[in-house]
Order: structure tokens, then C-alpha cells, then sequence
């Protein structure tokens, strides 16, 4: 593969370029001169301490911030891309703090991320015509199974505000799954979740990604979490890369050890 921003080849098979990101917010530089790769395939992590610029990371891969630098998917330089064209070309996400419709069931929540990648035209719709119908139908069993997969089959008629923190953040993750990205972005999935929680919901999703061939990345606080399930992890620090690689050589990089035993490690978010 070429990597779209310089032109040269690639030295492994990546997924996600990211080339001299950065992004301010009236003053704070919330990313400065970030550039990494993110082998295709598997779990890769972005770690750090609270502020360190994770969330704005994802932001802007996903397009709803602006930044310059590149960022490029499987080949394709998106930088100059809004958003929907994004999640067209297959970037889904979740966020911190899980934005689902609490008034809709669970399956209907999942069914929302269908939206990019299963567009009727409104005529069609109208007329329900029957190839329309089926292909519903087609995705309503996806959701239903998507949901069943996640553990969450007998939540599929709850609604999504009568659900446990736990339960919908995987309904998040369902719903992301729903557009059958090529890259999944996950903001602190396992956020509020016990241990056996949190390693389950993660062996789902490493279980998507080798099935799909999906790359997934995810910010997560339990290092150790981190390090048994990544195949490639990033390290940030106060807007900056400390460190990009594979979770062998990150762990052992001073700077990470110097900031894992500092006092930032301690407070991280939850
Ligand atoms: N919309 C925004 N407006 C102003 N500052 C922001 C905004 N979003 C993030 N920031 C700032 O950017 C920095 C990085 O934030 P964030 O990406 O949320 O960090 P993390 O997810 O690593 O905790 C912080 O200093 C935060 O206050
Ligand atoms: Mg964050």
C-alpha cells in the first residue's frame, strides 16, 4: 500500500495514517504534531492522561473537527473530507459518553447506524416496494443479531434509557458495527465497566475485527487491558506523540514508565 500523504510505500500494511495532526481550540493546543500508523486489522490503542488529546484524535479521524495535517484510511487521504463522506468511506465511532436515543428500543438504536451504508430512496420507500421490504428486513435481522452477539439479545425491546451503563455501551458498539466499518473507533468502551465486563466487551470486538477484517482502535485506561489485546499502541501526552508501537516495546519505553508512575496516571477518566 502507498501511503496517500508522501507518496512512498508504507512499511507495514496500514489502516490509519495520521500525519502532523493538529488542532487548537482558542488558545490550547489540543493536538500538536502528532503523526503515527495503525497496522490494518485487529485492536490498537491510543493511552494517555486525561487531556492528553485522545477524544480530539478521534474527532478529527472521524471529521467533526477541524485540523490540519492528513489523516488517511486504507489508502484513501479523507482530511479534506466532511464528516458523512467519512463514515461513507467506513469510519464508525462511539463517544465518551454514549449518545443513544433514550426513547428508542435497543434494536432500534442499532438500526440508526444502518443510515450510512443503507440509504432507500424516499420514492421507493413510500411505494414499499418489495425488494425494499426484504432488504429491512434483512437489516433488522442484522441488528437482532449484532445485539445477540454483544450479549444483549432480551434488551433488543428495551428502551435504551431503561438499559444498564454497561449494556449500552454495547448497544453503541452495535450500532457502530451496523455500518460494517473498515475502521471502528471506540472512546473509553469499557468506561464504568467491571473488570470481566470490560475484557469480554473487548474480546467481542476482537472477535468482529478478525472476522471482518476491520481495524478497531479504542482508548482505554487499564494498561493492562491494553497491552494484552493491542496489536499497536499510541501514547499521548499533553497534546503531543510520546510514543507509537507495538505494546512491547511502548511498555517498556522510559517516558512511558516515567509517566505511568507519575501522579497523571492516577487521575485518569472515567
Ligand atoms: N471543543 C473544545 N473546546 C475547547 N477545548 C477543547 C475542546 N475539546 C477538547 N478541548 C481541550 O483539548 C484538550 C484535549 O482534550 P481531549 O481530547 O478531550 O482529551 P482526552 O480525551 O485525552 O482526555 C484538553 O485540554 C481539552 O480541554
Ligand atoms: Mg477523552
Amino acid at each position: 500500500m502507498t501511503d496517500p500523504v508522501h507518496g512512498a510505500a508504507l512499511p507495514h500494511d496500514t489502516a490509519l495514517l495520521v500525519d502532523e495532526l493538529g488542532v487548537g481550540f482558542r488558545g490550547v493546543q489540543a493536538l500538536q504534531d502528532v503523526s503515527f500508523a495503525i497496522p490494518a486489522g485487529g485492536v490498537s490503542a491510543v493511552i494517555g492522561p486525561n487531556g492528553a488529546g485522545k477524544t480530539t484524535l478521534f474527532n478529527c479521524v472521524s471529521g467533526v473537527v477541524r485540523h490540519t495535517g492528513r489523516v488517511a484510511l486504507e489508502g484513501h487521504d479523507l482530511s479534506r473530507l466532511p464528516a458523512d463522506r467519512r463514515a461513507a468511506l467506513g469510519v464508525a465511532r462511539t463517544f465518551q459518553t454514549p449518545l443513544l436515543v433514550p426513547d428508542l428500543t435497543a434494536l432500534d438504536n442499532v438500526l440508526l447506524g444502518a443510515h450510512s451504508r443503507t440509504r432507500a430512496g424516499l420514492t421507493s420507500s413510500v411505494l414499499r416496494l418489495p425488494s425494499v421490504v426484504r432488504a429491512e428486513k434483512a437489516v433488522r435481522a442484522r441488528a437482532a443479531g449484532l445485539l445477540e452477539r454483544l450479549g444483549l439479545g432480551r434488551a433488543d425491546v428495551r428502551r435504551a434509557d431503561s438499559l444498564p451503563h454497561g449494556d449500552r455501551r454495547r448497544v453503541e458498539v452495535a450500532r457502530a458495527l451496523m455500518a460494517e466499518p473498515r475502521l471502528l473507533l471506540l472512546d473509553e468502551p469499557a468506561a464504568g465497566l467491571g473488570a470481566d465486563e470490560a475484557s469480554g466487551l473487548l474480546s467481542d470486538v476482537e472477535a468482529f475485527a478478525a472476522e471482518t477484517g476491520m481495524t478497531c482502535v479504542l482508548v482505554e485506561h487499564d494498561v493492562g487491558l491494553v497491552m494484552r489485546v493491542s496489536r499497536h499502541v499510541v501514547v499521548l501526552d499533553a497534546g503531543r506523540l510520546l510514543v507509537a508501537g507495538p505494546p512491547a516495546r511502548v511498555a517498556a519505553d522510559e517516558r512511558v514508565v516515567a509517566a505511568y508512575l507519575g501522579d497523571d496516571w492516577s487521575e485518569v477518566t472515567v
